[in-house]
Order: C-alpha cells, then structure tokens, then sequence
C-alpha cells in the first residue's frame, strides 16, 4: 500500500482532488478561518455556517463529522468537523480517517491554519496518522493515496515551522506504516501466517531498520533452552514452534535504558483440547497480534532512532487439538523452572508468555513489557474500546498513561490483587494455568507476575482492542494492532529522560 504525506502550497495543489477544510464547531456553528485561500472564497464557502446548514449536512460537534460540496470548475472541498477546539489531536486523527475515506484514492490538500492550531506538529502528526490508518486495505495492498497539509498562515509560515511540521509527517508515516504491516500480518489467513512463515515475515522486514538484529530460534533450539511452555503449547500442532528474538541498540552507547517487549504469537488458537466453540474460534488467527506489535514497535523505534534499547521476544506457535496435544492435567517446566498444571489447554497465552517474560528478566531490562490477546475476561470488564494494563509500578503506569492519552489508544488500569494469587494454587505443580472466582484477566495477569522476577513491568491484556469488528473512525475493520502507537510513544519519552521509570 502506498500512502504518501507532505506539506504543500495550496496553489500547486489547486488542481487536484479534494480540498480539506477543518471546521471548528462552537455553540452548533462552525467558524472558518480567516485565512483561507481565496481561491476558495470564490468557491462560495460562507464564513460561517449557521446550525441548519450544519444539521442539513450531517456536520457537528462529532470530530470526523464532514460535507462535501461538489465542484464542476475547481476542486471539490470536504469540511470536516474538528470539534470544539483546535487542540484536540485524537479530533485531527478522526478528521484525517474521515477525510480519506471520503477521498479514496483521490489527492487530498487539508489546509491547516495556523493562526488558530496551537500545536501544529501534534495536530499534523495526529492528522497523518489518522489517515494513514484509515486507507488500510487488505484486499487493496498496492491503493494509492495521498495527504498534503497545506500550512495557512499570514505572515506565511517560516521555513522552520514548515520543517517542523514536515518532520512530524515524517514520524508519522514511519509508524503507521509499521502498525498497517501489522495488521496485514493479523488479518492474513492463519494457514499464511504459521509460526513458521510469520516469523520469517518479521525477521524480512526488521532486517530493513539500521542497528538490528533477528533470530530466529527453531523447535529444537527452543527446546535446547528450555521453553517447557511454549513446547508444551506446540505439542498439538503439526506446524514446529518458533521463537523471534529481534533487538534494536542504537550505536549511542550502553548507558542507555533497555526496554524488553514480549509478545504473545499464538498464530491460531483453537483453544487445544479445552476447545472452543466455532463462534470462539472465528477471530482467533488474530491470537499472534501481541508479537507483530512487538515487532512494529522495535522496528520503529529503529527507523525514527530513537535512542534506547529495545529487545522484543515472540514466542510463537498454534494451539491445536492433535494427537500429542498437552492434556489438562499435565504438567509443563518453564524456562526458571517453575512447574505449571495444565487446567485448560485453552489459558495458553500465560505459558508462552512464562517462557518469553523469563528470557527477558535474563538480560538486565530497565523495563519489562509484555502484550497479548489474553483473556475474553478483558473484554467483559472493559468492552471493545478499551485496554486493560497492569503493572507493578506507579511510575512505569502513569508514563503509559501518558503515552495513552497522547495517541488515543485507551487503557484502564487494573489491579495486580494479592489476594487472588491463591487461586492459582496447584495440588500438583507450583502454579496452575487458570485461576477461579471471577477476575480472569486479573488472575491472568497474576499468573505471568511470577516470572518477571520483580523486574519493573507492564503488562497490555488487549483482547478487545485487538480488532475492531466494525470499524470506527480511523481504525479499519479487523485488526487494529493496538498498543503500537502508544508504546512507540513510550520509549520514546523514555529516551528523551534517559533513564525508565522505576519500580
Ligand atoms: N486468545 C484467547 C483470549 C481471547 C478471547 C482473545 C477472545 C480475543 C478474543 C485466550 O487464549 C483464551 O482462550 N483465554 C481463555 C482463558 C480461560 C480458559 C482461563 C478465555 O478467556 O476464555
Ligand atoms: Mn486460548
Ligand atoms: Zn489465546
């Protein structure tokens, strides 16, 4: 797929698609800015425009909200809502999603008058992002499409200025790209995305990025170290197991803080022999989203080099039904030993997780992260629009609600509650792989505590967030691959202190 963003000069993009304008909306009128072009005063745009046009023509206070005026002479023009004040990026990424699906596959020129935008880098970025995200296509990989903000200003907008937006489209574009591959990789049919393929899809496209480098450790490797979770996960399938261990150091030196990202890569999950009903297994090649959005990540941390240290571990496997299948009552060793009684084969995410969050505490992280589909809990807890996060630090939890309120992509905070741990007891073996009571993505979330040996942690249980079945505002129907843009938006404050947030 081929989106593409720049800044223009309105008078080179005249000819050309669509003409965007953001509309402010306050007390059920818009107000345009005094500055547009006139070129477009000539195309009878009023200067205000009074509630019953805007109720006539579907524009409201709602971001996103848009009319077009259709032109035979000049370029048609889209007004699109932005809501109630200019500062409010997640309104520019909804008006961005809005103006391209309008636009399709036509050029698009979305002024952007500075006189009134506060922060045109945030609003520019937030544009193009919500843009990119919404000409995602699987079925139409090679669309074009294009956005061209176009800086209004008088005086004209410095060179500097200019710049600064220029580069802000430029982050843009590195990581939306990277969130769309993820998601062709989470839509793709699970047949096409076996451990086997998706892992050699990952190692294809972060072996582009400057300063990385891939593994790829195959079944008799992964045995070799131990990953009794994974193996035991594996034993149904007759596809092998892999493990992607991916890591990003920038030239800059050892001082730097390194983060650890572990991401759950069940490339189908049938449930095993605890199976799932049809209905539950209908979504379930998207179970691997938490390894391409690992990868994402590191990747574009690379491409903007951003200057910390990023491994991401994948461990990666389906979980099927065969002959050999693990059995609820067997009991697994992961990597640190511990010895975990097999309940239902379909709580598998913690057992590869175990064996992923137990390599990552081996190589002295500043911050551990782990993300996954994880529990069906999550979704009853918090619906469809919302992530659950947990962690074992205050500090690591308010910059991730930082990085959350900054991209859009919402995440609520749920408790590490010691008095559940108890539920996780085995007759048996150390632990067992589903708790009891309720709480299942707390319980969860528990269970894979044990093994990040105190290290400061973060841990995303995004299985409602994971896809969108409807498709919203900027985000596509099918895979969103939640969690990319808030965690790139992470490290990257991170970087710029230097040092991560303690436990
Ligand atoms: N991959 C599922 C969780 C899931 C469910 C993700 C729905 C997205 C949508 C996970 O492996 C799972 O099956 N979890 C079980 C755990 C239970 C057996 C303790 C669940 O949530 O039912
Ligand atoms: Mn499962
Ligand atoms: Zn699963």
């Amino acid at each position: 797929m081929a989106f593409s963003a720049s800044v223009g000069n309105f008078r080179d993009q005249l000819n050309n698609g669509y003409v965007a304008v953001p509309l402010l909306i306050t007390e059920g009128v818009a107000a345009i800015s005094g500055v547009i072009p006139t070129e477009l005063v000539g195309f009878d745009i009023p200067r205000r425009l009074g509630a019953g046009w805007l109720k006539t023509n579907g524009v409201s206070e709602k971001p996103g909200s848009a009319a077009v005026l259709r032109s035979t002479a000049g370029p048609s023009v889209i007004l699109v809502s932005v809501g109630k004040s200019f500062t409010d990026e997640e309104a520019w990424r909804l008006a961005g999603g809005a103006t391209m699906r309008i636009a399709g596959t036509e050029a698009v020129s979305f002024l952007m008058p500075l006189d009134l935008v506060s922060d045109p880098r945030g609003c520019a970025q937030a544009l193009t992002e919500g843009a990119a995200l919404a000409v995602y296509d699987y079925k139409m990989p090679e669309k074009e499409s294009s956005l061209i903000v176009i800086p209004l200003g008088s005086p004209l907008p410095s060179p500097e200025a200019v710049g600064d937006i220029e580069r802000a489209i430029e982050d843009a574009l590195t990581t939306t790209e990277l969130v769309n591959w993820a998601k062709r990789l989470i839509d793709m049919p699970p047949r096409d995305a076996s451990p086997r393929k998706l892992a050699k899809a990952f190692a294809k496209r972060l072996e582009q990025a400057h300063n990385v480098t891939v593994e790829i450790w195959d079944e008799d490797h992964v045995k070799e170290e131990g990953l009794g979770g994974l193996i035991g996960v594996g034993r149904g399938s007759n596809e092998p197991v892999r493990l992607v261990y991916a890591t990003y150091r920038p030239k800059a030196g050892d001082s730097i803080p390194h983060v650890v990202l572990v991401g759950k890569g069940i490339t189908f999950d049938s449930g095993g022999l605890s199976i799932k009903s049809a209905e539950g297994m209908m979504t379930m090649k998207a179970d691997m989203s938490g390894s391409a959005i690992v990868m994402a990540t590191l990747a574009a941390c690379a491409e903007m080099g951003i200057n910390i240290r990023v491994t991401a571990i994948a461990p990666m496997t389906e979980n099927m039904t065969g002959g050999s299948a693990t059995r609820p009552g067997d009991v697994l060793t992961i990597r640190n030993g511990t010895t975990v009684e097999v309940l239902n084969t379909d709580a598998e995410g913690r057992l590869v997780l175990a064996d992923g969050l137990t390599l990552a505490t081996e190589i002295e992280p500043s911050l551990i992260i782990d993300i996954a589909t994880l529990t069906g809990a999550q979704r009853v807890a918090l619906g469809d629009e919302i992530g659950a996060y947990y962690s074992n630090s205050d500090d690591v939890a308010a910059s991730l609600e930082s990085a959350s309120r900054a991209t859009g992509e919402l995440l609520w905070r749920m408790p590490l509650h010691d008095g559940y741990n108890a539920t996780l007891d085995s007759d048996v073996a150390d632990l067992k792989n589903i708790g009891s009571g309720g709480g299942g993505s707390i319980t969860a979330a528990l269970f894979l505590q044990r093994f990040v040996g105190g290290k400061p942690w973060l841990h995303l249980d995004i299985a409602s967030t994971a896809r969108s079945e409807t498709g919203r505002g900027y985000l596509t129907r099918g895979a969103t691959a939640f969690g990319v843009r808030t965690l790139v938006h992470l490290l990257s404050e991170i970087a710029s202190h230097g040092t991560a947030p303690s436990a």
